[in-house]
């Protein structure tokens, strides 16, 4: 009954007069900015030629921040279009509709609004916190998609695959290519427009490609990050031991602890980069296939496309390897959404713009009405959005906006990382936090400070926040880091320039 009062909804909405276009959502796992189209961050080769060339007809958002740099508490703020202290998932094991409030989905929207919602692969973080069932809500369709070499591969952190291997057993982000492609044939057909979400799973480790990838990096040209040490002064509460990688058999084999200010032997640091990089270009060639079958099928002017990685990623630089910290590396990823009529020739702009602004975007590209910001208290509030649209950067890509972004990371799970980022400083206060059911952070309760300069230093190896010059920002940016992101979201003024 309730589906058939949204279809009828819905038809209403298109005779009166808006025009529908179709979505197609797609994520990487774990991909930083390692695109042709970021070479200023100087993260090291990229080849990625069909999303430079998506990028060329896109908004390109150089400088988007995820609120939080870990797959779940990312991926269920982006796709609930709220922050990390309102869905309450800072971790991989809870899920939103149980800590959180049971908030209308990106994906759920559009169901509800006459679309047909179809996802596969990995969308939101399966699994525990999930209730292992991809939140089912969300969706007139999922594919739940696998590969197993995981385990045939002896947990081995990369390889290459053969083609033999693989037609036996494709890399789990073949499957989700030829779900994609049959689910764009069958809803090309279909009277409803879609809203298909297509969650791509490398370069997420293990680093497991075709071979004939490596081909596309050289030895030569993969090099040791040159900041291979912990920052300096930087307190001891940011770091992370980078377990997942040393989950993997080669690496524990190396006895290695992911103690701060030890790394890797730098012939394990180079394959690892090279291996993540040709991941890197796999991804992407799968991504080209997806939308090379939009084309054919005559569908890329209705369709708007999102492409984004669900954060950043160390590889190396600080020692580190992997999320979960309030680093650049982690918390910078790539981002473009392209609307048709809008972004035709390509906007590029550097404006400091967050995921949570995502769902809005979409939902206002689509031809829908604005959705509303959310109240201060939003967990009895099913629809609301903690984020902005960004469709006036579309027209405008130096349009007045936000002049700040915010990440968050809990440590130890009574700490809670904030971090704030402005056009040129990153600030980031670790304070005790108490979880469920208060979920309170003690601002009075500093664990540890750092400030970064990114003009002088955006590789962030010098934590200022001691330093006696910098009183006066410190105290700056941590009034407006406490102050939350609520006004900034209406004061486009510099706050800590
Ligand atoms: C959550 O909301 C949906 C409608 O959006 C409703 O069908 C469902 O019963 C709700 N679940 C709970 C636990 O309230
Ligand atoms: C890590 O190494 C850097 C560079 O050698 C040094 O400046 C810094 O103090 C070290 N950090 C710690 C916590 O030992
Ligand atoms: C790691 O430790 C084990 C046990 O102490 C030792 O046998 C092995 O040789 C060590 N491996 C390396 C690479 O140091
Ligand atoms: C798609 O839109 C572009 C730009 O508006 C136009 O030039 C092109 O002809 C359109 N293609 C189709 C197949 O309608």
């Amino acid at each position: 009954m309730h589906d058939l009062f949204c279809v009828l909804l819905f038809v209403l909405f298109v005779v009166v007069g808006g025009t529908t276009k179709n979505v197609l959502f797609i994520i990487s796992d774990d991909l930083r900015p390692q695109l042709g189209d970021y070479k200023e961050l100087n993260l090291g080769p990229s080849f990625t030629p069909n999303l430079d060339k998506l990028a060329g007809k896109s908004l390109l958002m150089k400088r988007a921040y995820v609120q939080c740099a870990l797959c779940s508490p990312s991926r269920t703020s982006f796709l609930t279009g709220r922050r990390p202290d309102t869905t309450h998932v800072y971790d991989l094991r809870h899920y939103f509709r149980d800590v959180g409030g049971n908030f209308t989905t990106m994906p759920q929207y559009f169901k509800n609004n006459g679309y047909r919602s179809v996802g596969m692969g990995k969308i939101f973080h399966p699994g525990m916190h999930a209730s292992h069932n991809d939140d089912p809500i969300s969706w007139n369709e999922f594919y739940h998609l696998e590969e197993d070499y995981g385990v045939k591969a002896h947990r081995s952190s990369w390889r290459t695959v053969s083609k033999a291997e693989r037609l036996k057993d494709p890399l789990v982000d073949e499957l989700v290519v030829a779900q994609a492609k049959k689910s764009l044939n069958e809803l090309a057909k279909g009277k409803q427009p879609f809203f298909l979400a297509v969650g791509f799973r490398r370069p997420h480790l293990p680093f497991l490609f075709p071979e004939e990838y490596l081909a596309d990096y050289p030895t030569t040209r993969i090099q040791i990050p040159g900041n291979d040490y912990a920052p300096i002064d930087m307190p001891e509460i940011a770091w992370n031991k980078y377990m997942e990688l040393i989950s993997y058999n080669d690496i524990a084999a190396l006895n290695v602890t992911g103690n701060l200010n030890t790394t890797l032997p730098d012939q394990i640091v180079k394959d690892l980069r090279r291996a993540y990089f040709s991941s890197v270009t796999f991804m992407d060639a799968m991504v080209g296939e997806v939308l090379a079958e939009l084309m054919k099928l005559n569908l890329m002017n209705d369709t708007i496309i999102s492409f984004i990685g669900d954060h950043g990623y160390s590889l190396g630089e600080h020692g580190l390897w992997g999320k979960n910290t309030n680093f650049e590396d982690a918390v910078h990823a790539p981002m473009m959404v392209r609307v048709p009529g809008l972004t035709d020739h390509g906007v590029v702009t550097n404006k400091l713009v967050e995921f949570v602004d995502l769902f809005p975007t979409i939902v206002e590209a689509a031809g829908f009405p604005k959705l509303p910001l959310c109240p201060q208290r939003s967990t009895q509030v099913s629809l609301c959005t903690e984020g902005k649209s960004l469709i006036s950067l579309m027209s405008d890509p130096d349009a007045p906006w936000k002049q700040a972004v915010f990440s968050q990371y809990r440590r130890r799970s009574n700490v809670m990382g904030y971090s704030i980022k402005t056009d040129r400083y990153r600030y980031t206060e670790w304070v005790r936090f108490s979880g469920a059911p208060n979920y309170k952070a003690d601002i009075s309760q500093v664990i540890g400070r750092e400030l970064y300069d990114h003009v002088n230093d955006y590789q962030e190896n010098i934590n200022l926040a001691d330093h006696h010059d910098k009183v006066s920002i410190v105290a700056t940016l941590r009034q407006t880091l406490h102050a939350g992101w609520r006004p900034i979201h209406f004061h486009t003024d510099l706050i800590g320039k």
